[in-house]
C-alpha cells in the first residue's frame, strides 16, 4: 500500500498495488476532476508528479497519446504529467492536482 499526497489540498490516498489512483481516490471519498469516469478519454484527471515518479507504473501508449494531445495545455506544469485514471504506484508519491476535494456527503 502506497500513500499519495495531493497538493495543494494536502489530502492523501492509500493506493494498493493494483489500484489506479483515480479509483482509489473515489473509493476513499475524494472528488477528483474528470468527465469520463476513468476511461482515459477526457484527460481532465491529469496531474503532475512532484515526488516519487520512480514508483509509478509505466504509461501505456494509450495514456501517452492522451497526454500528447493536451501537451499544449500543460506548458509550465511540473513534469512528469500522468493521468490519474491510468496511474498505478508501488511507492509513496506527491502529486499536484488542483480541484481535488472531499466529496460531499450523500
Ligand atoms: S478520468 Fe478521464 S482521462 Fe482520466
Amino acid at each position: 500500500m502506497a500513500t499519495v499526497t495531493i497538493l495543494p489540498s494536502g489530502l492523501t490516498v492509500q493506493v494498493g498495488e493494483w489500484d489506479h489512483l483515480l479509483r482509489a481516490a473515489h473509493d476513499q471519498g475524494l472528488r477528483w476532476p474528470n468527465m469520463c469516469g476513468g476511461g482515459g478519454t477526457c484527460r481532465k484527471c491529469v496531474l503532475s508528479v512532484l515526488e516519487g515518479a520512480d514508483h509509478a507504473s509505466q504509461p501505456t501508449s494509450f495514456e501517452l497519446q492522451g497526454l500528447a494531445s493536451i501537451a499544449h495545455k500543460l506548458e509550465g506544469e511540473p513534469k512528469p504529467v500522468r493521468l490519474a485514471c491510468m496511474l498505478r504506484t508501488k511507492g509513496d508519491m506527491v502529486v499536484k492536482k488542483d480541484g481535488v476535494a472531499l466529496a460531499p456527503e450523500d
